[in-house]
């Protein structure tokens, strides 16, 4: 096909970019999600750090989207390979991935996030060296990016707030892209979680007007906002390795808001309001019949009293168990239950298994049972098919995988802006 747009998804966990972009129809399971474009994913990594047995979102994906359909091995190691010539891997239109966010993830204390040279936030350089070599392969491949991440990704680390954000910009632009970015809370767009995630779009050699495509890129399409009240200009440093020495080195805050444009090394940024009146779906709407939910889900009246201490609010005494130091532990309350006549809260990777957190969700039955999220429950929060994740992985398993993928609907609605406007360029 002449206009299609092929794609490679890295880091594809159970490929919910390529549900976005492909769209999936599947009578047996009386699935069938609409397409956003001519998209077609011809080459998929995904890895999970360790044994054999933690590749069980490498197996979905390969249930879903058939045998050798990803490549299961660390990106690194692939890239070596792909480096030396001794790996073939299909030139494209388009690269995506949801590259992991542990080091910048809200699950964990700012303390401990280390930013882009931390363990895991370092795989952004695979992005970069996967473009290069695409690049290098041919000026038109990757026309087109699009990556996820978590929104503090625009303000880590604490130290040089903006600092990652700014050299992630500064790699694209020195490789010719401009860039839309956004904040994007799922359920301000009618969808039934509430889940904050950066979407980075890139466009090789495009020159737009700045202040335009703000309000009018594909992500502003996509997802409408306000008329915003105030922009302002940030010039993104040419050189990436002095940009990781002083971008913003001790500013408090930083200069990347929620939305913004770049276009060679000049970005314009703004705060937002969104513009959203269509229908508006809720925890409640994904819940699944009671006679579908196994008795290890339902809360054992014996442990009630612990997950209401945990979901609770306290001010209490704690010891450090390194340092031997007292502090005052502080935490307002959850809502226990959560409510179901809205948008649940973040799904994150701990959600499954029967112990009791302050985090998972906890919802109450008709009959006045209290009981955790079924898998099926996830996957549809998720926007995947209901079942997708239902591929032989343990309930936990499917959990992880959940809190790790990414609201299905995002790509596809943005997927939709680029293909028309990819149509309207060909
Ligand atoms: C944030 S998740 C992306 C999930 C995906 N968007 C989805 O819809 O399921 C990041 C993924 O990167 C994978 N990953 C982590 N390190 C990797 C590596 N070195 N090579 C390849 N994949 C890796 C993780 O296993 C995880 O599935």
């Amino acid at each position: 096909m002449d206009d299609e747009i092929t794609v490679a998804e890295l880091f594809a966990g159970v490929g919910g970019f390529r549900l976005g972009l492909e769209g999936y129809s599947d009578s047996e399971n009386g699935w069938d999600l609409p397409k956003a474009g001519p998209f077609r994913t011809v080459w998929a990594n995904q890895w999970e750090p360790g044994s054999d047995k933690r590749q069980f979102a490498a197996r979905c994906y390969e249930a879903r989207f058939g045998k050798g359909s990803v490549v299961n091995e660390d990106i690194e190691a692939v890239l070596n390979e792909y480096d030396a010539g001794e790996r073939r891997i299909p030139d494209v239109d388009m690269v995506v991935g949801g590259f992991p966010c542990q080091d910048y993830s809200v699950a964990r204390p700012l303390s401990q996030a280390a930013g882009i040279e931390g363990k895991k936030g370092v795989l952004w350089w695979d992005i970069y060296r996967f473009l290069r070599l695409q690049l290098a392969k041919s000026e038109n491949n990757a026309k087109y990016c699009l990556f996820e991440n978590v929104d503090r990704l625009l303000k880590s680390p604490a130290k040089q707030r903006g600092r990652d954000f700014a050299i992630i910009l500064s790699c694209l632009a020195s490789l010719g892209y401009s860039v839309e970015w956004r904040v994007i809370n799922s359920a301000e767009y009618g969808f039934p979680q509430r889940r904050k995630r950066v979407y980075i779009y890139a466009e090789r050699g495009a020159d737009w007007d700045l202040e335009e495509r703000l309000t009018g890129g594909v992500i502003a399409r996509a997802f409408p906002i306000e008329e915003p009240e105030a922009v302002w200009s940030v010039t993104i440093p040419e050189d990436i390795y002095e940009t990781s020495q002083s971008f913003n080195l001790g500013g408090k805050l930083s200069p990347f808001a929620d939305a913004g444009v770049m276009v060679g090394h000049n970005a314009l940024t703004c705060r937002v309001v969104e513009a959203y009146e269509g229908e508006r779906s809720t925890l409640g709407d994904v819940l699944v019949p009671e006679e579908e939910v196994s008795e290890e889900f339902f809360v054992p009246e014996s442990q009630i009293s612990k997950w209401e201490y945990l979901k609770g609010s306290k001010s209490e005494e704690r010891v450090n168990k390194t340092t031997g130091f007292s502090y005052r532990y502080s935490e307002g309350a959850m809502s226990f239950p959560d409510a179901t006549d809205r948008p649940s809260r973040t799904i994150l990777t701990g959600e499954g298994g029967r112990g009791a957190s302050r985090f998972k969700h906890v919802v109450k039955c008709p009959d006045g049972r209290l009981r955790r999220l079924v898998p099926d429950e996830l996957d549809q929060l998720q926007c995947f098919p209901k079942g997708w994740t239902n591929t032989g992985m343990t309930d936990g398993q499917r959990a992880f995988c959940m809190g790790n993928a990414l609201v299905v609907g995002i790509p596809y609605r943005i997927g939709k802006e680029i293909a028309a406007e990819h149509h309207s360029c060909n």
